[in-house]
């Protein structure tokens, strides 16, 4: 892979971005006391689809921060609501979805309530998004080329022959060689991995703050996956990229992120520092999680699976939603949800059997 070089002058850029966004009023309270509140923050976030009374939670009480810089892990079995959660902070849910509760912060300013052009100018220039299969968000009639330079010239409102050098430029800092002639190629010319680079490519032309990446190497082979997974490191290393990295597997999160959501049913089960989730981890849908991935030492026995599936959006009950596969079930887990408990600084899980209530709980039984 090609070497990726400084993106000279872009965490400067950041800098002065962050204290020109800061002196609007909505954006006054970004940085508070010198220590920088989070990029983004989504607070107790709800998203329902349908409508009326046959309206639906997707996302029940979602909250996430993310600081700048910070590499955050979302994971969960499919159908949690991970790709309504990335989708809802870049205004993009799918029709009949909708924001019902909550709120997304970037940089302090409300993302829901901002106007529609106001949010395309923020989409693709600081939050950028990179999905599972780049053929379905890749033009398939238009040029590499092309499609990056309009990404280029909308954003950083440069001339076409400038945007034309920095799009060669990205191609080649996303390990892609023979730049020259990538430009006039068609999507489908190029192999699944090449163009999981000309999306990331894309989404960093313009340097954005934030990269969501939703599964973005599920499609691809194993060797490729990892070099995709390097190519988004070494860009948040060198520009202070924050990135929002959506995947099933927790395997591939443990190893990139810094921060784990644990996203069960439409809400985080569990969130903590990557070491100590997987030193100690609370849920026993993170557990299974845990169980569930391959690894040397559980060679010639069969993997462990978690029994049962994800409840759809329809069968979800009043408790907690985990209860159905959950071995430490009891009446009160069936009857009612248990609310997001605090352990320690940035350690939260949502379970009856966890905290201070629990233990007290457990005290009493045996005394
Ligand atoms: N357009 C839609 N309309 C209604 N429900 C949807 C829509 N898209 C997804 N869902 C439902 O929302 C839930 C979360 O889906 P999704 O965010 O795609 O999960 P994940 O990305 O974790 O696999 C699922 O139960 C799914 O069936
Ligand atoms: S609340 Fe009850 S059912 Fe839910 S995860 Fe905890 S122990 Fe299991
Ligand atoms: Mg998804």
């Amino acid at each position: 892979m090609e070497q990726i070089h400084l993106l000279t002058g872009r965490n400067h850029r950041k800098a002065e971005a962050g204290q020109r966004n800061n002196g609007g009023q909505e954006g006054q309270n970004w940085q508070k006391d010198g220590n920088q509140a989070p990029l983004l923050e989504i607070e107790n976030l709800y998203v329902g689809v349908g409508k009326g009374r046959e309206i639906r939670n997707v996302l029940e009480g979602v909250t996430l921060p993310i600081a700048q810089g910070e590499i955050v892990g979302l994971v969960g079995e499919s159908g949690c609501g991970k790709s309504m959660a990335s989708l809802a902070i870049l205004g993009l849910l799918p029709r009949g979805a909708r924001i019902t509760g909550g709120s997304i912060r970037y940089q302090g300013r409300e993302l829901h309530s901002l106007p529609k052009d106001e949010m395309r100018k923020l989409r693709g220039k600081e939050l950028s998004m990179i999905f599972q299969d780049p053929m379905t968000s890749l033009n398939p009639v238009l040029t590499i080329g092309e499609q990056l330079v309009e990404m280029i010239t909308l954003h950083l409102g440069i001339k076409r022959r400038e945007a034309l050098e920095h799009a060669a430029e990205m191609l080649g800092k996303v390990g892609l060689s023979r730049a020259g002639m990538l430009l006039r190629e068609y999507p489908h010319q190029l192999s699944g991995g090449m163009r999981q680079r000309v999306m990331i490519a894309i989404a960093l032309s313009c340097s954005p703050n934030l990269l969501i990446a939703d599964e973005p190497t599920t499609a691809l082979d194993v060797s490729i996956q990892a070099q995709i997974l390097d190519l988004m490191a070494d860009f948040n290393r060198t520009d202070n990229t924050s990135i929002l990295l959506v995947s099933h597997d927790l395997g591939v999160i443990a190893e990139r992120c810094g921060k784990v959501a644990v996203m069960y049913a439409g809400q985080i089960v569990e969130m903590a520092a990557t070491d100590r989730l997987f030193r100690s981890p609370q849920h026993p849908y993170t557990r299974g999680l845990i169980d569930s991935i391959p690894s040397p030492d559980k060679k010639g026995r069969p993997l462990y699976s978690i029994p049962g599936r994800v409840p759809g959006i329809a069968e979800r009950g009043a408790g907690c939603h985990f209860a159905g596969r959950c071995p430490y079930a009891d009446e009160r887990c069936r009857l009612s949800a248990p609310p997001p408990v605090r352990l320690d600084e940035g350690h939260t899980v949502r379970c009856w059997a966890v905290g201070a209530e629990a233990e007290e709980r457990r005290e009493l039984a045996h005394a």
